[in-house]
């Protein structure tokens, strides 16, 4: 079924323009990640407003331990097989580590890629002020983007630690002149992660952008989540703001086991499931 662009119902497609309108009346933003058609198609049919393609894949899907080796390619085939399964969410594009920072030249035709090559509908990139030009230029091209503060996974070398940032006085105060700067750049929401929630509060009050939180409270407009971590498909990281919905993991060795033992004992397959 295809759908309307824009309509306030909750039904059409989602927009950035929509999700501006959620933040004003209060109504909470539910996010998550994929990275393959089938899990994107059950994300859209649950009601999420936004998927994120994000490159946490490199962690859940690719096995490493940082974001920062994920490519452009790798980035632009996951995000395709994405937007194959979605009809209404609005479907992000995160731009990979080193595929902005370099200049806004490469940030341009990097987030091009992202919505040519993938369709993507927008794209994500992490850090503040010092990413102004690159943002105000990806946005007048046509393509919305949405920023990211807080912990910053593309940069743990420089931190050393996954640990919750924004701490110090000085840490908060720059995560707060960032979100006003992300937004005077054009962005059209803001992800916050692992920080203070008094501060996530402060900033989610200070900017007319969505603020979507993960690991930073209840008071942002929405929260996002690593589908993997929420599904407990993926356990090795176990921060307290993961929420385990289910335990995917026990459920799929379960079924391994008992798949293994069938083939071995001759039980599977049976004279039903031959021809
Ligand atoms: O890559 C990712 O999944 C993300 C989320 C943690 C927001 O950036």
């Amino acid at each position: 079924m295809s759908q309307s662009p824009e309509s306030d119902s909750g039904i059409g497609k989602v927009t950035t323009n929509r999700l501006r309108k959620m933040k004003e009346r209060g109504e909470p933003i539910a996010a998550l990640t994929a990275y393959d058609m089938i899990m994107a198609r059950l994300l859209d049919e649950a009601g999420i407003d936004l998927i994120l393609v994000g490159d946490s894949v490199s962690t859940v899907v690719q096995g490493l331990d940082t974001t920062v080796t994920v490519t452009m390619e790798h980035m632009v085939y996951h995000a395709s097989l994405v937007r194959r399964g979605v009809e209404r969410a609005l479907v992000v594009g995160d731009l990979p580590f080193m595929s902005y920072q370099v200049n806004s030249d490469e940030a341009l035709r990097n987030a091009g890629r992202m919505v040519k090559e993938a369709g993507v509908e927008a794209v994500k990139l992490e850090g503040g002020e010092w990413l102004g030009e690159t943002i105000e230029r990806i946005v007048r091209a046509g393509i919305p983007v949405m920023g990211h503060l807080g912990l910053m996974p593309q940069s743990i070398h420089k931190y050393g630690t996954y640990q919750v940032r924004a701490t110090t006085s000085a840490e908060a105060e720059e995560v707060r002149r960032d979100a006003l700067a992300l937004e005077q750049a054009g962005v059209f929401a803001i992800v916050l992660e692992k920080v203070p929630r008094t501060l996530a509060a402060e900033v989610t009050a200070s900017v007319s952008i969505p603020v979507i939180g993960i690991g930073a409270g209840p008071e942002c407009d929405g929260q996002i989540l690593v589908t993997h971590d929420m599904l407990g498909i993926c356990t090795r990281f176990n921060p307290r703001f993961v929420r385990r919905y289910a335990r995917l993991d026990q459920e799929m060795a379960r079924a391994f086991h008992s798949y293994v033992g069938d083939v071995k004992s001759h039980e599977f397959p049976s004279a039903e499931e031959s021809y």
